[in-house]
């Protein structure tokens, strides 16, 4: 059966476990991988800007001897789904000429309409939805730093969005608690808040949402933010940043969570807007280290959905 890494709902917790143990190994002994993906090739469609995302993949595919094809989604030499030609389409065309399709994206149902048409594995690179490569690289980070994701509290602080959309499901495959410090006018997703309880309930961690953010950092071992003005939201710019100026991680806000807490963003970080200078280059962030993960975790995803290893 074909897999695919649509959102995290995609994976087991024991998958997750899994795969994480596999990045874990693909980090030490990289060699050991150098020619698992010999001979395949991966779309990499990008409709929106990267840095980690698209140097990662790149990099983590060729370290694995695949092939990357960057395809930007758009402009004069894009693909010819800017010129209307069906999702349907690009994926049965797409697999029968490469070995698996990874997509950054406006629309969520993009991914999930590939996934549908074609026959190979899609990865969702980000959406306007999830971003799930980016959880399973900030769970391996929280491994690396902690021993263990277990029992942990991420508090996420910031405007609802995609990346705490995926936090929200990373939680519960992780076992730990998540809470949402969000504005109860930028909440997080409220049909991905209800999966991410009901899959809380079945894992016995939580997942809750606090509007005060120094209520929501109490016992926090990782302090998470993000972006306040996502991509495609550059109109808004303006008055998200107003209103989301309480919201700001700075050393106030660090001191009002646990005393090990450390600082995590997905990058590209803003400082003076989402962090303060002083906490992102202080001695409380990891954010480097887990913007490295993204190497290491979607390498060993890759394997996993590629045929490179095995899922047990
Ligand atoms: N965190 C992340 O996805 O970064 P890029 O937008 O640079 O890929
Ligand atoms: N929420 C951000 C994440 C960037 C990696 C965005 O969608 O732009």
């Amino acid at each position: 059966m074909t897999r695919h890494l649509r959102s995290l709902l995609d994976l087991s917790a024991e998958e997750v476990d899994h795969l994480l143990d596999l990045a874990a190994k693909v980090k030490k002994d990289p060699a050991d991988y150098s020619a698992k993906l010999a001979g395949k090739s991966v779309a990499m469609i990008f409709a929106k800007p990267s840095t980690r995302t698209r140097v990662s993949f790149e990099v983590g595919l060729r370290q694995l001897g695949a092939n990357p094809l960057f395809l930007p989604a758009g402009g004069a030499t894009g693909l010819q789904l800017n010129r209307g030609e069906s999702n349907h389409d690009t994926a049965k065309v797409m697999s029968r000429f490469v070995n698996a399709i990874v997509i950054r994206t406006f629309a969520q149902a993009q991914v999930e309409e590939l996934a549908e048409h074609g026959t190979i594995p899609v990865v969702n690179a980000l959406t306007d939805v999830y971003h799930p490569c980016q959880a399973l690289a900030d769970m391996l980070t929280m491994r690396e730093h902690f021993g263990t994701t277990k029992g942990q509290t991420l508090v996420y602080v910031g405007p609802g969005n995609n990346v705490t959309s995926s936090l929200m499901l990373a939680g519960p495959r992780g076992g730990f608690d998540i809470v949402c410090g969000c504005p109860d006018d930028l909440p997080p997703d409220p049909k991905v808040l209800a999966l991410a309880q009901a899959e809380a309930e079945k894992a016995g961690t939580k997942v809750t949402v606090e509007s005060d953010p120094i209520k929501a950092v109490a016992g926090a071992k990782v302090i998470y933010t993000d972006t306040w003005v996502s991509m495609g939201q550059e109109d808004e710019a303006k008055a998200l940043i107003a209103r989301l100026e309480p919201y700001r991680v700075t050393n106030e806000l660090m001191n009002a969570a646990d005393d090990d807490a450390v600082l995590m963003h997905c990058l590209p970080a803003h400082r003076g807007e989402e962090v303060t200078a002083e906490v992102i280059d202080g001695p409380r962030s990891i954010v480097f280290d887990e913007a490295e993960n993204r190497l290491h975790a979607q390498k060993a995803l890759m394997l996993l959905l590629m045929g490179g290893a095995s899922w047990s």
